[in-house]
């Protein structure tokens, strides 16, 4: 190197040389920029309409189309798919998207699991999928019988601060919610789950709050929604789409399982876990700071899946380490694998590129964290393949440091990370299918973006 050139890379910033770092490892890996239709797919933005699939809205689900658009793009044979798992389903779109390819392609042998940690997440998975074993009958008399009851009874207020703020939830209002919801569980099942679905899909509307991203914000301003009124369109709808649904969704072959997708633990001891997936589809959560226990905290509490703060640490301290809500005691692992020598180099030049202030201890913990449950999930996701089976993992990159300093924003690329991780562990990383571009207060980067990992069991 000349002297010019020692020169310049000593005047390099930490975060220009792990931009550098990060091209020269992109370069080791097929990158699909082209196809734009995977924009839309990897958000659930479409599907708010769509039968059962609307039951419950997470923002950070992907479309019900996106399973079929892969399996079709990779020339991957349907009838070679059987048993597909989703380790961290959220509201079980994976597994609807497989009752849909089942009916679509009468596939009677497909099996699709899914495993979630959020007991309230899982329910609401679970809730869509038996949609075949309600009866929309006795749902319309229960339904309008729960709507009738007027009755003015005082209800315990969960131990949950937020839902004793005036600015959040109007105390009669919630004494009436409370009281519906008691009704509800006298209700036997099945009808009684999609009754609570219904119930915990209005949380939001008639509260003060909005989920924003990592957190619920109150908005003063916010048009509040009549309780009611908001009830009986849910449970309508619920109720129309349960008549919809065989056009749409073939009935059984899918469940989603309390449980911890790194491990593919379940918490159903009667439920045996075999082996021989054909494929893994699924959505980690990302870097991103999303502490789905405190996003969801309104509708865990008041649907009765959480009842002491004790139990709701416990619940964020068994999630994915992708927030720093809680401190995390498990060790980190990825540091003993001699054969990740290239993924903890670029961990250390993304650590190298943080700004050098008080939170630098606290941000390099918690990236060797996350990555340290990407590389656990990725061990467990190989032994549960057959030879030649597929993952298809869809992940966003962020962005990390101060705020108003967007030349001291680190980006992080996630997939990259990750990439690097599944073929150090002896994976064939197919190609980083990148799905869109973010953007991130103005701050644009050729990083920034949500991409969609193919890989392959060799
Ligand atoms: C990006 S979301 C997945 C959304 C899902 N694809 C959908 O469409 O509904 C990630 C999910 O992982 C769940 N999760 C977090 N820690 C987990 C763990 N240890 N095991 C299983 N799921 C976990 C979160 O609760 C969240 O629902």
């Amino acid at each position: 190197m000349s002297w010019m050139g020692k020169r310049d890379n000593h005047m390099r910033s930490p975060i220009n040389k792990l931009v550098e770092h990060y091209s020269r490892i992109e370069k080791q890996f097929k990158l699909n920029k082209n196809n734009k239709s995977y924009a839309n797919l990897v958000t659930s933005n479409g599907d708010q309409q769509f039968p059962i699939q609307r039951w419950f809205h997470l923002k950070e689900a992907f479309s019900l189309e996106l399973l079929e658009t892969l399996i079709t793009d990779w020339d991957i044979p349907i009838e070679s798919i059987n048993r597909i798992i989703d380790p961290f389903c959220g509201v079980g779109t994976s597994l609807l998207a497989a009752q849909k390819l089942a009916r679509k392609h009468h596939l009677n042998d497909l099996e699709a699991i899914g495993i979630e940690r959020n007991p309230f997440l899982q329910f609401a998975g679970e809730t869509k999928l038996q949609w075949h074993h309600y009866n929309p009958t006795k749902l319309l008399s229960q339904a309008s019988c729960l709507l009738k009851n007027n009755k003015k009874v005082s209800q315990n207020i969960p131990p949950l601060s937020t839902l004793h703020r005036k600015d959040v939830y109007d105390p009669d209002v919630l004494n009436r919610a409370l009281t519906i919801r008691e009704a509800i569980k006298s209700i036997s099942l099945p009808e009684q789950a999609p009754l609570l679905l219904g119930f915990a899909s209005v949380l939001e509307a008639i509260s003060g709050v909005r989920k924003d991203g990592r957190a619920l914000r109150i908005n003063p301003k916010k048009q509040r929604m009549d309780l009611q009124v908001s009830l009986s369109n849910a449970w309508n709808n619920i109720i129309y789409d349960i008549s919809l649904a065989p056009q749409y969704f073939s009935p059984d072959q899918a469940n989603s399982f309390l449980g911890d997708g790194r491990t593919m633990t379940l918490e159903c001891s009667k439920f045996h876990l075999q082996k021989d997936f054909d494929l893994i589809f699924y959505s980690p959560p990302y870097l991103n700071n999303i502490d789905y226990t405190e996003v969801y905290k309104i509708e865990l509490w008041m649907c009765g899946f959480i009842e002491t703060p004790e139990e709701f640490r416990d619940l964020r301290h068994k999630t994915f380490r992708s927030h720093p809500s809680v401190r995390f005691t498990d060790p980190v692992t990825i540091t003993e694998n001699d054969a990740l020598h290239d993924v903890l180099t670029l961990l250390d030049a993304i650590i190298e590129a943080l700004p050098r202030d008080h939170y630098l201890k606290t941000r390099a913990r918690f990236f060797m964290e996350y990555f340290d449950d990407m590389y656990i999930s990725l061990k467990k996701q190989l032994d549960v393949l057959v030879p030649g089976g597929w993952i298809f993992c869809i992940v966003g990159n962020s962005l990390h440091g101060p705020r108003d300093d967007h030349a001291k924003r680190v980006p992080v690329a996630s997939d990259l990370i990750i990439a690097l991780i599944a073929r150090s562990l002896g994976f064939d990383v197919k190609a980083i299918q990148i799905a869109r571009y973010l953007t991130r207060r103005s701050v644009h980067s050729e990083y920034l973006r949500e991409s969609i990992l193919i890989m392959r069991k060799q």
